[in-house]
């Protein structure tokens, strides 16, 4: 029979990318996903519909926070795993509602490791953040380090989130893997995220923002390889350590728990004025460059060690930038007709 996984946010980027890719491999998804205004909505209905039309896929609009409807929605659904990706996400909206962060990251995760408890699935993976690393500046990043200095109130549910797991991983016996995510990028890409602004932008003629005047970095991973790493671990549940032994050398495993932390990331870090450069050969077109200080929370550089994910499952997220900005311009030119 077909393995059936509930995914929260599949009418977000990276849940819609997710749930295509193990639909298109035989599982079976119920997807769950509060259509939040955050960014377009209609963005949101388009990649529901297009999921839809694969009979294995279900959907239902509900909130996190509505723990009543969650329950009812996923108890029936008995899945051997559960995906959580919804979360109210961007690092700069943290500083103008800051409520949000703490409902939908903080109560709403809460919710679905209530319903784990319960319905004991075989894995419960939850989605974290490179953001989590905050002040830190040994790179490349690696799970095992402290993360101890959010910048952003963002980060800290986030870090909640990862706390909180760990704890129900260890007194209910939840095999339970947190993700932290590198800048994801690719087509159906977030309108609020840099890749999506820059194409606008130079396609409109619109000057466009360039934080820490583009001397910044971070390590942009492709959705698609994203993706492929999350279906690898849904195979890789933690296993709880007997003894400190049982930890493999450069694994996060918990030492008290069946917990694991794993980077997916590009390990690459790249230049923001490279990647600018990028997007505007590939449209043809130079932008209008509006060079800015450092923006309040952010941070001036990410960078992966993804040796543990390439450890777990023998994948490395590899996508060159050139090729991953030319599958999303594709995209935007081909869904807004321009
Ligand atoms: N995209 C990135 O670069 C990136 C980087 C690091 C971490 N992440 C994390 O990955 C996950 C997915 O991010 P994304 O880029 O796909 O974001 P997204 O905003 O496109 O998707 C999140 C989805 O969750 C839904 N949602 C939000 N709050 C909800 C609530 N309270 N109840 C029900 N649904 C709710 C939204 O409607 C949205 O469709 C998030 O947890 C995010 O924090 C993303």
């Amino acid at each position: 029979m077909s393995k059936r996984v509930f995914i929260t946010g599949t009418a977000g980027f990276i849940g819609f990318h997710l749930a295509k890719l193990l639909l298109a491999e035989g599982f079976t998804v119920l997807g769950y996903d509060g259509m939040s205004d955050y960014y377009d909505v209609n963005l949101k209905k388009r990649r529901t519909q297009l999921l839809l039309q694969n009979e294995r896929f279900s959907f239902v609009e509900g909130q996190l926070e509505d723990n009543d409807f969650l329950r009812a929605t996923i108890d029936p659904f008995e899945p051997d795993a559960i995906v959580h990706l919804a979360a109210q996400a961007g690092v700069r909206y943290s500083l103008e509602n800051p409520r949000a962060y703490i409902e939908s990251n903080v109560i709403g995760t809460f919710n679905i490791m209530e319903a784990a408890r319960e319905l004991a699935p075989e894995h419960l993976l939850m989605a974290s953040t490179s953001s989590v690393y905050g002040a830190n500046d040994v790179m490349p990043f690696n799970e095992r380090e402290k993360t101890e200095t959010p910048m952003t109130i963002y980060a800290a549910t986030k870090k909640a989130g990862e706390n909180m797991g760990h704890s129900y991983a260890h007194l209910w016996d939840i095999p339970t893997t947190m993700f932290r995510f590198f800048t994801v990028y690719g087509p159906w890409g977030r309108p609020d995220m840099a890749l999506f602004k820059f194409t606008k932008g130079i396609l409109e003629d619109t000057p466009i923002d360039i934080y820490n005047n583009g001397d910044m970095y971070r390590d942009f991973t492709y959705v698609e390889d994203l993706v492929k790493g999350i279906r690898l671990l849904i195979d890789t549940p933690p296993k709880r350590p007997e003894t400190p032994a049982d930890i493999p050398e450069g694994d996060s495993l918990s030492p008290v728990a069946p917990f694991r932390v794993v980077n997916i990331g590009n390990s690459d870090k790249v230049r923001l004025l490279d990647y600018i450069d990028a997007i505007e050969t590939e449209l043809g077109k130079p932008a209008i460059r509006n060079y800015m200080g450092m923006q309040t929370g952010d941070v001036p550089a990410t960078w992966a060690n993804a040796d543990l994910l390439k450890n777990l499952t023998g994948y490395q997220p590899s996508t060159d930038i050139k090729v991953g900005v030319a599958k999303f311009v594709a995209w935007y030119r081909d869904y807004y007709q321009v």
